[in-house]
């Protein structure tokens, strides 16, 4: 007699509550219907709360599990005191963040004050309060932060953006390493330019647009659709021993 089948990797979030944060819109909207769609009972987090809660009526209203939280994720202690109310969040997106494209001889420091608060400090914090939740409960989740490519290369007009994703990935080595023996992983996503509000100014510009096309060995920018396997992958069992690594959806741009 042969030995039954293994059973298949598992896709799914069945079970597990889900925080992610930016969701009215963009990247953080498509990856909440993903992680609702997988199973996962979803919190979408931003500042536009209707937004969030539209989604969400539309997610409860093709039966799967979603709500809306008003979150302001710059605000630490609203962070703290949300986080610590809920029970745990056994998967994190924490995708809140933007960017202010400036060459570097004109940054000013508003704009480098905004982007380290957002894209660095609230992001370590939204994982620290949620990682501190697990770690209370003695319960193993899946933390993941939304880098860039800019965590991996540089660029014209992005000098504060790229030291923001760098942090991002900084971050995360030193959570994986810390947060592993408690059976929390922590990954980074990192998309090249995707079709968002955020890039809709930049990328009407047909020719900064096709000249990027031309630069992507699959040819074109990316839609929030082309994130969402590797969001479930990573929020889910099927990445259960993967901790650390910087998942690139760049259509090949960053091998040339
Ligand atoms: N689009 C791209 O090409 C691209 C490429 C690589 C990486 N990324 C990264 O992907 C993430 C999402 O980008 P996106 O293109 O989806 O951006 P987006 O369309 O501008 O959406 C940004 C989201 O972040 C939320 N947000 C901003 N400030 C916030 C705050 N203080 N508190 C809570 N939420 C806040 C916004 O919601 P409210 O304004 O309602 O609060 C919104 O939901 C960012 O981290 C970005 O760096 C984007």
């Amino acid at each position: 007699m042969t030995d039954p089948l293994p059973p298949p990797p598992v896709f799914r979030c069945d079970g597990e509550r889900a925080l992610v944060t930016g969701a009215s819109r963009g990247i953080g909207k498509a990856a909440a219907i993903a992680l609702a769609q997988a199973g996962a009972e979803v919190t979408l987090a931003a500042r536009s709360v209707g937004e969030c809660e539209e989604t969400a009526e539309a997610l409860r209203a093709a039966g799967l599990a979603a709500r809306a939280a008003a979150l302001d994720v710059t605000d630490r202690a609203a962070v703290r005191a949300f986080v610590a109310a809920e029970p745990p969040f056994g998967i994190l997106l924490n995708n809140a963040g933007t960017n202010i494209r400036e060459p570097f001889l004109e940054v000013r420091d508003d704009s480098l004050e905004h982007l380290l608060d957002l894209n660095v400090r609230a992001m370590f914090t939204v994982a620290q309060a949620v990682a501190r939740r697990l770690v209370e409960a003695g319960r193993p989740g899946s933390l993941i932060n939304v880098s860039s490519i800019n965590g991996h290369r540089g660029g014209v007009n992005r000098s504060v953006y790229t030291a923001t994703k760098h942090a991002v990935e900084g971050a995360t080595k030193g959570m994986a390493a810390e947060l592993g023996p408690h059976g929390i992983r922590v990954n980074t996503l990192c998309p090249f330019f995707v079709e968002t509000p955020l890039t809709a100014g930049i990328l009407s510009d047909e020719k900064f647009r096709a000249a990027l096309e031309r630069r992507v060995p699959l040819g074109r920018i990316l839609r929030t659709e082309d994130l969402l396997g590797a969001v479930v992958f990573l929020a889910s069992p099927a990445s259960a021993m993967v901790s650390g690594l910087a998942l690139l959806v760049d259509g090949g741009f960053s091998v040339q």
